[in-house]
Order: structure tokens, then C-alpha cells, then sequence
């Protein structure tokens, strides 16, 4: 395979331009060209000239790949990059007569590529980058935060590795960003949370860091740390989202102390999972201000005291899953729930139910006195429940955003 460097362009008009290619360059399989044949120079034309600039790159980047099992690129050739498998083109912001490639939607390609440096950074009207589930690896290029139209960020399960990419933190009108099934580790940055995100998707790394408390500045609706080796308890500043905040996810990691009262201000989520984890303390009373929580798994803590009847009384509950606890009692309304499926409180200290943990194992966990910081918060409610509603519940499993991020491959 000859290198590209030799191109040139030649404007005819607005329209057209000429590239001079060695011969075999669009000809994979073609033999070695003897010495003695002169270069015949290949015509490409383009529709607009700002795919007859991003042609080289896109080709440059082609002869990197070193695995492509679907034969994606076998429909990289030519000037019709518009029709390139998992390429698309549009009308650009600046010019409203002009093509220009404006997304690349990649999930589930498989493509193996050392590095993406010099191919999506050099992509001027890129306004989508989409590769689920390819091998792509390396780092990512800082260079990325330069292009003046990229919203939509998703390299989820590839081979990323090394820190969080700074580069992210350049990119002031990225609203999408998804980074989970990675080997990234080290510290997410706290700016990211100052960031003007919609969706943030950090697990399945290697994150190993504190929570951040500056947390409650980012104005996402889908926030997924799951998977990672996140420490410390979940900030109180998780209640400024109140208006924005709908799915999170904080399961499997070692997030210790007690759930804050200000997670009853979240009054836009509907799912809330911080299971396994070490977290302890009762549950604030405060939930049960969520009017619109569908899913709260705090399944795998430490977790104790009475199930709050104002948090069973939720019409939106269709799951609640408080297995592997320490909670000693359910009143009423709980019982309803535990009845109906919603409600799962398997193995706590509860005597009176059936499938609970051993009375010594109860006596052992209890040992240990337990504080929370603002004890008299976990009794308040700050808002006005009326908990005798009985809203009709649908147990049909509800769409998640969130819970889709925790599968490897980007649902189609
Ligand atoms: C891809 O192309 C190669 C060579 O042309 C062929 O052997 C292989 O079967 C193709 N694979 C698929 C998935 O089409
Ligand atoms: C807009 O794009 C068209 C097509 O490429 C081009 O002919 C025209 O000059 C551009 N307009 C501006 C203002 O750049
Ligand atoms: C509730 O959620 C848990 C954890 O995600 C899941 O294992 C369980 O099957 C769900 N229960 C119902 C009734 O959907
Ligand atoms: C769930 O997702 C499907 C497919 O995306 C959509 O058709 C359906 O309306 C969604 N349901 C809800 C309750 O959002």
C-alpha cells in the first residue's frame, strides 16, 4: 500500500476538485505496479470541498486499522463519502448550502485501530463521534477539544486506558459523554461536573477517588458511576439537582457513611441505585419526597433501621430492592409492597419475615454502636406526602438510560 502523501488538489470549480493518486491506492488487491508503468492519476469528485479535504484523513485513518471483521472499510473508497458505511453528512452551522461530514456512528464495528489522534480531531465539522464496542485504544487526543461543533462524545467499551482525558474538559458544548467499559483510572476531574453534560457515563473503569462534592454542579439527567472504585459517602450537594438529576447510578463501590437528607430534594428521579456498597444509617424520610422514583436499589450495605412508610407509599415504586441490609422493621405499607413483588427485603434483620439473616449475625452487627452526623434529618420531610395514596401500579420493567449503560454494547 503507497503512502497518500502525494495527493494534490486542483480546483475545476466550486464543486469539483482532482486528486492524483498512485494508482494501486483504491485497488486493494491489486499486484505490486512495476516500476516501468507511469502514474495515471485517479479523478475524484467531490460534492463539496470539505469532503475533499477530509477524504485524506479518512483514508490515512483506513490504512491504521488492523482488524475490521464486518468489512466496514471495504466501502471507504471512493469521493462518495456521504455513503461510507458509518458516515454522515449534513448541512454544517456555518453554511447552510454546503455538505460536510458531520457525524460518524461506529457502535458495535469491532475495529482495531492503535490510536483515533489524527483522524477524529482533524474532522472540522464533526459534530457526533459514536464507536461502542470497538477496539480502539491509546489516549484521546487534546486536539479534540478544537473542534468547534463536537456534542456527542461515546467511546464506550473500547481499549482506552491511562487517566481521564483532559481533553474533555476543553470541549465547552459537549452535552454527551460516554467513557464506561474503558480502562481509564486515576481521578475524574471535578470540572467535569462543571460542565455543561446531559449525560455523563464513567463506569466500568478504574476510577479510584473520593466522590467529588462539588457533584451537585452538574446539571446531567443520566450520571452513572457504577463499576469503579469510588470512595467516601455520597455528597450532600446531590441535592442541588433537584430539577435536572434522573437516573444515578452508584452501585458496586466502596461508598461508605450515611445517605444524605438532601436526597429527598431529587424530585425529577426516577432511579436511584447505590447498591453494594458500604453505606449505613437508616433511610432519611426524606425519599419519600421522590414523587417520581420508579427503581431505588440500596441492596448490599449496611443499612438499618425501619423501612419509612412514606417511601412505600410512592405511587411510581415499581421496585424497591433493600436485600442485604440490617433493616429490623416494615410497617404496613411496606408489607403491601413486599406482597406485591415491589418491595425486597430478603435477608435483613426483620424476625418476623421469612428468608432473614441469623440472629447471631444481626446481635454481631449491632454490636458495633452507629452514628450518623445530623441524626434528627432522618426524620424530616421536605415536602408535603399525603402517604395513604394508592396509585396504580404497573410492574412492567420501565425504560433506563442508566441501567442500558451498564450492558457492554449500545442497545440499537
Ligand atoms: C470480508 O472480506 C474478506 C475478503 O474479501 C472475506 O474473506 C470475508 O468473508 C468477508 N467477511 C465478511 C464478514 O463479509
Ligand atoms: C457555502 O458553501 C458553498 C458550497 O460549498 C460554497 O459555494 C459557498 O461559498 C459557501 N459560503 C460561504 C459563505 O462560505
Ligand atoms: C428489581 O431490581 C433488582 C435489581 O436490579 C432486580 O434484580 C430484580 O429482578 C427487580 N425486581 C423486579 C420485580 O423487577
Ligand atoms: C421505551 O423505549 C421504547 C423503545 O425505545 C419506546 O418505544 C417506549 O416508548 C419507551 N417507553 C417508555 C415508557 O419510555
Amino acid at each position: 500500500m503507497e503512502s497518500i502523501s502525494t495527493f494534490h488538489f486542483k480546483r475545476l470549480n466550486d464543486y469539483t476538485f482532482i486528486i492524483f493518486f498512485l494508482p494501486c491506492f483504491l485497488c486493494q488487491d491489486c499486484p505490486s505496479p512495476s516500476p516501468s508503468i507511469p502514474l495515471v492519476p485517479e479523478v475524484l469528485t467531490f460534492l463539496d470541498q470539505r469532503l475533499a479535504v477530509v477524504y485524506p484523513i479518512i483514508q490515512t485513518f483506513k490504512n491504521t486499522i488492523t482488524s475490521d471483521p464486518f468489512n466496514i472499510t471495504s466501502t471507504w473508497i471512493g469521493s462518495d463519502i456521504c455513503n461510507y458505511i458509518g458516515f454522515y453528512c449534513d448541512h454544517p452551522p456555518d453554511n447552510d448550502t454546503a455538505i460536510a461530514l458531520a457525524s460518524i456512528d461506529f457502535n458495535g464495528f469491532e475495529l482495531s485501530a492503535p490510536t483515533l489522534d489524527g483522524f477524529i480531531d482533524q474532522l472540522p465539522d464533526l459534530a457526533l463521534f459514536h464507536a461502542n464496542s470497538n477496539k480502539f485504544s491509546g489516549t484521546i487526543s487534546p486536539k479534540l477539544a478544537e473542534l468547534p461543533y463536537l456534542y456527542e462524545l461515546d467511546v464506550s467499551n473500547n481499549r482506552f486506558s491511562g487517566t481521564f482525558p483532559v481533553a474533555i474538559l476543553g470541549m465547552k458544548d459537549l452535552s454527551f459523554l460516554d467513557i464506561r467499559y474503558n480502562f481509564f483510572s486515576g481521578r475524574v476531574p471535578h470540572q467535569v461536573f462543571m460542565q455543561r453534560l446531559d449525560v455523563l457515563f464513567l463506569n466500568n473503569n478504574n476510577f479510584v477517588q473520593k466522590l467529588p462534592e462539588n457533584l451537585g454542579s452538574t446539571p446531567a439527567i443520566y450520571l452513572t458511576f457504577a463499576n469503579n472504585k469510588f470512595t467516601g459517602s455520597i455528597p450532600r450537594s446531590i441535592g442541588d439537582l433537584s430539577s435536572t438529576l434522573t437516573e444515578v447510578l452508584f452501585l458496586n463501590n466502596l461508598l461508605t457513611g450515611c445517605l444524605p437528607y438532601e436526597l429527598g430534594f431529587l424530585r425529577e428521579a426516577r432511579v436511584f441505585d447505590a447498591s453494594n456498597n458500604l453505606l449505613t444509617g437508616p433511610l432519611p424520610c426524606s425519599l419519600g419526597c421522590l414523587e417520581k422514583i420508579e427503581q431505588i436499589n440500596l441492596a448490599g450495605n449496611l443499612l438499618y433501621g425501619q423501612v419509612p412508610e412514606v417511601l412505600c407509599a410512592l405511587g411510581n415504586l415499581v421496585n424497591l430492592t433493600l436485600s442485604n441490609n440490617f433493616f429490623t422493621r416494615v410497617g404496613p405499607l411496606c408489607r403491601k409492597l413486599i406482597k406485591s413483588g415491589v418491595l425486597d427485603v430478603r435477608r435483613n434483620c426483620i424476625h418476623y419475615l421469612p428468608k432473614q439473616r441469623s440472629v447471631h449475625e444481626c446481635l454481631m452487627f449491632f454490636l458495633h454502636p452507629r452514628f450518623c452526623p445530623r441524626p434528627l434529618s432522618y426524620n424530616m420531610i421536605p415536602c408535603s406526602v399525603t402517604p395513604w395514596r394508592h396509585n396504580p401500579r404497573t410492574s412492567w420493567k420501565r425504560n433506563s438510560s442508566a441501567y442500558d449503560a451498564l450492558m457492554r454494547h449500545r442497545l440499537l
